[in-house]
């Protein structure tokens, strides 16, 4: 790994805890199905997994949006769910369904997981791309590693898909908490072995997504969200002293202070949910925040996105800070509004 010591590139100085001179930017699920030339590679890739897994193309879909829009960071091309694949919970991904896996809701379906020390093997190709990656983006681009958070994988593990109300996992971390938990032990370990290989490989941050660290309460939100990221990033900083890691808990509302506080993530993704102004206060002292355009903004374009985007720039824009989305990019999105918001934010001056 390079010297962390004094950060060059944008992104990587804004997790540095500096306010930087121009404003860094990157979009969660930049890569994706608003892209015609993703829609292509996809088209020939075979299943979505079978893409995930072909570092040759997982490369190249990774650096279509960085040709395209020049933004400050690559987010490597995969999903949350190979790590569920790689334990043997086999995933496929059905045409207009999503993520489709047969549920474990008990000690038995754990016992039938294969080893953590069999995930590394399994995803041997995933780094493969990462290093794949190292060597052919521009030097001022950082590469993003990620992995989903445990909670997060666990909803789709107990689940068997995604569902509104995550009723499955919840169900089952109400009814036997010491049950649910060996399923999350497991994740942690996995998901530092995961990380942890992709930071060997060559990324240079990692993100981890908690897309569903809202649908718990308070309690269960500690001991289910909170304490295995804050495990994650313990064992990722004792690893690799300095290495910046983004953690984004959708929906925590203001759980999110302390999780910022008690995780020890670097940065902190905001969701569409939460105030600028809140954040600016409460969150932004603690370290880099990022957000949260509401991706409807990107599919309406226009005045009121610009609008929207300066009134976070304005708020955020002082301290440190990379402009993101609230969420993912949704494949109706039209390319050239991704384009009108990169320069809009590129050209924003405080
Ligand atoms: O951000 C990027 O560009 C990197 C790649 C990436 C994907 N998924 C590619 C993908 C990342 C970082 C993810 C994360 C992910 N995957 C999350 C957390 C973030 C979030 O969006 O909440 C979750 C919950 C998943 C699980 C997942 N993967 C679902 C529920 C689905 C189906 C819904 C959908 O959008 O189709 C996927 C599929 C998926 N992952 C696609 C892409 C580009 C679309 C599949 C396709 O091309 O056919």
């Amino acid at each position: 790994m390079s010297d962390r010591t004094a950060p060059q590139k944008l992104l990587l100085k804004a997790l540095a805890g500096e306010k930087t001179a121009s404003i860094p930017i990157w979009l969660m699920r930049q890569a994706g199905r608003y892209l015609p030339e993703y829609r292509k590679v996809r088209a020939d890739a075979g299943s979505f997994l079978d893409l995930c897994y072909n570092p040759r193309l997982a490369e190249e879909v990774t650096l279509q949006p960085i040709r395209r829009y020049g933004f400050d960071a690559a987010i490597l091309f995969s999903d949350i769910l190979v790590v569920p694949d790689a334990l043997g919970q086999k995933v496929a991904f059905k045409e207009g369904e999503g993520p489709v896996l047969e549920p474990i809701t008990d000690a038995a379906g754990l016992a039938a997981l294969g080893p953590v020390s069999g995930v590394t093997k399994a995803l041997a190709p995933v780094y493969e791309t990462v290093s794949r990656l190292k060597a052919s983006l521009p030097s001022d681009v950082t590469l993003i590693g990620f992995a989903g958070a445990p909670w997060t994988v666990a909803t789709y593990m107990a689940g068997g898909r995604g569902s509104p109300d995550q009723a499955a996992a919840k169900l089952w971390a109400f009814r036997d908490p010491m049950g649910f938990k060996d399923l999350i032990d497991i994740l942690v370990e996995a998901t530092i072995e995961h990380l942890s290989a992709q930071v060997d490989a060559g990324a240079e941050v990692v993100q981890i997504f908690d897309t569903w660290a809202g649908s718990l309460p308070e309690l269960s939100f500690e001991r289910f969200a909170l304490k295995p990221v804050q495990q994650i990033c313990d064992a990722l900083h004792e690893r690799y002293p300095g290495l910046p890691v983004i953690a984004f808990p959708r929906g925590a509302g203001g759980m999110a202070e302390r999780y910022f506080k008690v995780t020890g993530a670097n940065g902190l993704g905001l969701d569409t949910g939460v105030s600028p102004a809140w954040a600016k206060q409460h969150l932004q002292p603690q370290g880099c925040v990022q957000g949260n355009l509401d991706p409807l903004l990107l599919v309406a374009g226009g005045h009121e996105m610009r609008g929207q985007a300066s009134y976070i720039l304005s708020v955020l824009g002082e301290g440190p800070f990379i402009f993101n989305l609230g969420h993912g990019i949704v494949p109706q999105t039209p390319p050239e509004h991704v384009a009108e918001l990169v320069k809009h934010v590129k050209g924003w001056r405080s």
